[in-house]
Parts: structure tokens; C-alpha cells; sequence
């Protein structure tokens, strides 16, 4: 079975469009998403035009700065100030990658953790893990959302989850782990400095490929009837195309489909999830705000 992200997100996307409907008649507004993007990188072109692209669909509206590459550390985070103080804008988001001369984990902290609709800052991640309300963080989450739309069984599974990225790999075994549905799985997570990845690999009943490595996973780490989430999405050279290159996942995906009991494409796979749950995120701090004033 293919899990496309595709159906799965139109959806949700659907049920968010008669929630932000309801939202904005009683608001008399609209729930308002911005994107702070630093330079220009083709992958953050396409991942940013595809959110603000989701807002207009769902009903959301949306807001994109815009900065030069040179901008320092504390221009972006001055910039980050005012959306914080913004009662306008209920959620926001820095694209990633930033430029080297930018601490991530300083941006990161200092976007107000009720606008942070990436789920990325410490409190989110941290009140994530034990259970309370939260944004997750939206890739994780939009995998979590994915395997409840096709019910694929969590409970008492064996996940390996390969990467331990604090947006993807650390919060979906945190996720996977949590005593709630999906969830219930035991979590085995897997990095640069694991001996043994594939042995680990083929034990997984669903195995999540987070490296960001091309084509990393091949057969020979899937378990037959395994079910298999790519979250790699790389760009690699292809002459046959008019663009010059091709979209590939961390999966090999014509050897190892044939193994699975269930498999996401890329792309098309968990790219559109993430943009849902980024949309859902969204909604959730606008109506908290809505609330608390
Ligand atoms: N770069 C790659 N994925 C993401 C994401 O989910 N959010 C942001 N802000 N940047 C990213």
C-alpha cells in the first residue's frame, strides 16, 4: 500500500477549511501564518511557496519576509521581536536552513513559544514530551497524523527510527513512544555513531528514515511487511530532466516498496503532512490567543 500524502492532507485539509471558516466568523479574522526566510535556497523556495501556497487553500492568511543572506544574528533577531509583539500574527516560522553565522538554537529560543508553530523551542519540545499540550514539531506530527489516516497499528510495535535530529528524529520517537494512540511503539533510535544500522533496521516493523541521505536505505534493512516513512527529500543530479534533477527520499524506493506491507512516496509522502500539521498548529495558537484576550 502507497500512504500518499497527498489524498491524506487534501483530507484534513478539508476539515481545517470548515474550522477556519467558523474561526473567522465568530474572529471576524482570519487565522494568520508568517515565514521568515533568509537567503535563497531552492529546496526553502519550494517548502515556503508550499506553505503560503496551503494558507490561501485553507483559509489562513499568510505572510512572507524576506531577508538577505548577510542579515546578522541580531537584525533576525529584532525581526523576530516585532512578530513576536505582533497581535496580528498568531504563528510564525524561520525557515531551515539558516545561513552558518546564525545560531539555529538562538533563533529557535527566541521565538515566543505561543507562536511557535514549528514546535522547535525548547518548551514545546519539553511539555511534547511529557504529555501536555503542545505544537509538536510538524514533521513528526504530520507522520503521527499519516499513520492515523491509514490506520497503521502503533501499539507494542517495534519502530526504528533512524536520525535523532531535534525536528524530526528526537520528537517522532518521543511521539512514537507515548503512551497514546499512535503511539505505545518501543522506539529504537539509530544515528552516525550506531554500529550495526541495518541489523537494527531489518528488526523494525515500521521503519522512519530521517538521515538525509539519499537512497541510504535498501533492501537489505527492510524486514518483508514492513511499513516504511521516508522523511528524506534530496535533490540529485538528472540529466533527463528539464529541471536537471530529481527528488529522492533516504529510501531506496523501487527495491524496497516490493518488501513493504506500506510505504510513503517522495515526494508526496510526509512533505504535504508537515504542511498540514503546520496548518493545524496554526489554528490551535489562534485560538489560544483568541482566548486568552
Ligand atoms: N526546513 C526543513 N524542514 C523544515 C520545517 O519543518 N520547518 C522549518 N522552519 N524549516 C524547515
Amino acid at each position: 500500500m502507497i500512504l500518499d500524502g497527498k489524498i491524506a492532507a487534501n483530507f484534513f485539509s478539508e476539515s481545517l477549511s470548515k474550522e477556519v471558516a467558523e474561526f473567522e466568523r465568530v474572529h471576524k479574522l482570519k487565522p494568520h501564518l508568517a515565514a521568515l526566510m533568509v537567503g535563497k535556497s531552492g529546496p526553502s523556495e519550494t517548502y515556503v511557496a508550499a506553505k503560503m501556497e496551503a494558507c490561501k487553500k485553507i483559509g489562513f492568511q499568510s505572510s512572507l519576509f524576506r531577508f538577505e543572506e548577510s542579515i546578522s544574528e541580531e537584525e533576525l533577531l529584532g525581526e523576530i521581536e516585532k512578530l513576536n509583539s505582533d497581535p496580528s500574527i498568531h504563528g510564525f516560522i524561520v525557515q531551515l536552513p539558516l545561513p552558518s553565522h546564525i545560531s539555529v538554537d538562538r533563533i529557535i529560543e527566541s521565538v515566543k513559544p505561543e507562536k511557535d508553530v514549528d514546535g522547535f523551542h525548547p518548551i514545546n519540545l519539553g511539555k511534547m514530551a511529557k504529555g501536555q499540550p503542545a505544537f509538536a514539531s510538524a514533521t513528526p506530527w504530520g507522520i503521527i497524523k499519516l499513520l492515523k489516516y491509514y490506520n497503521i497499528d502503533t501499539e507494542g510495535k517495534h519502530v526504528v527510527v533512524l536520525g535523532r535530529s531535534q525536528i524530526v528524529g528526537l520528537p517522532m520517537s518521543l511521539l512514537l513512544s507515548r503512551n497514546s494512540n499512535p503511539g505505545n511503539a518501543t522506539v529504537t533510535i539509530c544515528h552516525s555513531k550506531t554500529k550495526n544500522i541495518k541489523d537494527l533496521a531489518i528488526q523494525a516493523d515500521i521503519l522512519v528514515a530521517a538521515l538525509g541521505i539519499p537512497e541510504f536505505v535498501t533492501s537489505d534493512f527492510v524486514k518483508q511487511g514492513a511499513v516504511v516513512i521516508d522523511v528524506g527529500i534530496s535533490r540529485i543530479k538528472d540529466e533527463t530532466k528539464k529541471s536537471g534533477f530529481r527528488l529522492v527520499g533516504d529510501v531506496d524506493y523501487m527495491n524496497v516498496a516490493p518488501k513493504c506491507a506500506a510505504i510513503t512516496p517522495v515526494p508526496g509522502g510526509v512533505g504535504p503532512m508537515t504542511i498540514i500539521a503546520l496548518m493545524e498548529n496554526t489554528l490551535m495558537a489562534a485560538k489560544n490567543q483568541m482566548n486568552r484576550n
